[in-house]
């Protein structure tokens, strides 16, 4: 089922992930439901708190357009290690239109369970890393305007206030 994805300044963004206790089928339906509203959107990632499921649960699916799905489950995760610096333009499914330069780390090592609850360790560079780190702060209520300077911050604010105004007059 494809769910409605937050939009900022909605509130439940800021909210952070409660660690996932068991790995119910009530948890696989909601990895399934997300995997179907990121690619519909379509994006690169999508976290469970953009969803209005306060849990530490995310996905990324950095394939070629073309490319078969790669799709990855991370329930849980534990950022482990973070290592070099790279800059990358990046977008949010919660914050349609906008774009920033966001600096990250490299590559990173990343912990976590998959769809099975099997817990694995993955290193990660490029965009998949730029990704995990994107969606990981997801998880803490961390977002992209977080990332930026202060003027930029401000026109997003308002640009994304007046969006949700729009919308909620319509
Ligand atoms: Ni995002």
């Amino acid at each position: 089922m494809i769910r409605t994805i937050l939009h900022y300044p909605d509130k439940r963004l800021r909210e952070r992930g409660e660690r996932v206790e068991a790995i119910t089928p009530e948890v696989q339906k909601l990895v399934d439901d997300m995997a179907e509203t990121m690619y519909a959107a379509p994006g690169v990632g999508l976290a469970a708190t953009q969803i209005g499921e306060a849990l530490q649960l995310f996905i990324v699916d950095v394939a070629e357009e073309n490319a078969p799905s790669d799709l990855r489950v991370f329930i849980n995760p534990e950022i482990l290690e973070r290592d070099g610096e790279i800059s990358w333009q990046e977008g949010c499914l919660s914050f349609p239109g906008v774009q920033e330069e966001v600096d990250r780390a490299a590559r990173v090592r990343v912990r976590a369970q998959d769809r099975e609850g099997v817990w694995f360790e993955l290193e990660a560079e490029g965009l998949l890393a730029v990704a995990i780190q994107h969606e990981y702060d997801h998880l803490q209520g961390v977002l992209m305007i977080d990332h930026m300077g202060p003027l930029k911050k401000r026109l997003t604010h308002r640009k994304m206030v007046k969006r949700a105004e729009e919308q909620a007059s319509t």
